[in-house]
């Protein structure tokens, strides 16, 4: 039986279909862990998202299938604070790991990673995209209540720190006192609602600004480790396209205006301390960790990620600022 009618079938039991209906699914490219489709319903396009058991990427890379309820926790939770930038959750079949939300037409809705690569790199747009995901840390801190809804330590720890900065360590031993350190301070954190996955891949770019999507790591813990994610995904991009270098750094340091002011639940400077090293360790996981970058390929790319990295450890990097400054300067070099 075709997973479309499954899903079709468990739409119709939950009640989210009359039971007559006789829907289109739409199969939508991209995902890595999950079927997710395009469904025209009586009243307009959803979208259904249903979790894999086993990643695209990875042969022996399994994530349990719970991951999918996070992610709609995630979604219900996080909109509150960022509105349209988070889809809005339509329904939930919590046994089947899928879920129907709003549907964001392709033809408005270009993936950022995409428009990256064509060189359509808009500054002010990944300033945007700090500002909405600022708002959702800010709005969700320190709240008891949203912390015992994401018990998700070990998801995390399976799925992020593990796979990156666990990885790296074993590929570095030199390093891996730091990384190690890095990991289980991260491990231990309780600030804040943590999306855990925020990639260009995973952000749309519409009229009224950004989409995030793909909450499945989704954790209460440290908002230092969204905002490294997103910034290392953009240094990267200066080796994967270094015709638009430039413009790659000038969206990291729109990404940095954008977020850290409006970290509101402690100083911005104590956040930036923690991003700054979580951002050079990630960027050595991309190449040395078990999540590698597809489009770090050459040996030369890969060395310039490592050797940049390494040393953006081992001197340790106190601020986003300099991390970015050390980068620069060994691209200059290049
Ligand atoms: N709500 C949505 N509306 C429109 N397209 C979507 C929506 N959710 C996901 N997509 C499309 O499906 C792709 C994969 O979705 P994503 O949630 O990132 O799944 P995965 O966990 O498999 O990476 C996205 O890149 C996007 O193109
Ligand atoms: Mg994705």
């Amino acid at each position: 039986m075709p997973p479309e009618h499954d899903i079709v079938e468990a739409l119709k039991a939950g009640g989210f279909l009359p039971p007559d209906a006789d829907p289109h699914l739409e199969s939508l490219t991209g995902g890595v862990s999950s079927d997710v489709f395009r469904l025209d319903t009586a009243q307009g396009p959803v979208c259904v998202k249903q979790a894999l058991a086993k990643l695209r990427v990875s042969a022996d890379w399994r994530a349990p299938v719970e991951r999918s309820h996070y992610e709609v926790e995630w979604l219900k939770t996080a909109r509150p604070f960022a509105g349209d930038a988070v889809p809005r959750v339509l329904f939930e079949d919590e046994a089947n790991n899928l879920f129907v939300m709003s549907f964001y037409d392709p033809a408005t809705h270009s993936v950022w990673k995409s428009d990256l690569a064509d060189g359509k790199v808009d500054a002010p747009f990944a300033g945007q995209v700090g500002r909405m995901l600022a708002a959702i840390h800010a709005g969700c801190a320190g709240s008891p209540e949203i912390a015992a809804k994401f018990q998700t330590t070990e998801l995390f720890e399976d799925l992020r720190l593990a796979p990156f900065l666990r990885h790296a360590a074993t590929a570095h031993p030199d390093l891996a006192e730091r990384l190690v350190g890095l990991a289980d301070r991260t491990a231990a954190s309780r600030i804040t609602l943590v999306h855990g996955d925020v990639s260009p891949k995973n952000i749309l770019c519409g009229p009224s600004g950004p989409v995030l999507l793909d909450a499945e790591c989704a954790w209460y813990g440290d908002p230092a480790f969204d905002l490294a994610f997103c910034s290392a995904h953009l240094l990267l991009k200066t080796v994967w396209k270094p015709a638009h270098a430039a413009a790659y750094l000038d969206a990291f340091y729109a990404l940095q205006r954008g977020y850290l002011p409006g970290v509101a639940w402690e100083s911005t400077a104590a956040l930036d301390s923690r991003a700054a090293p979580l951002t050079a360790a990630i960027l050595l996981a991309r190449v040395d960790g078990k999540s590698p970058a597809d489009y770090v390929r050459t040996p030369e790319d890969k060395g310039f990620v490592r050797d940049t990295a390494r040393r953006m450890i081992r001197e340790g990097s106190p601020a986003m600022a300099a991390l970015a400054a050390v980068w620069k300067e060994a691209l200059g070099t290049r």
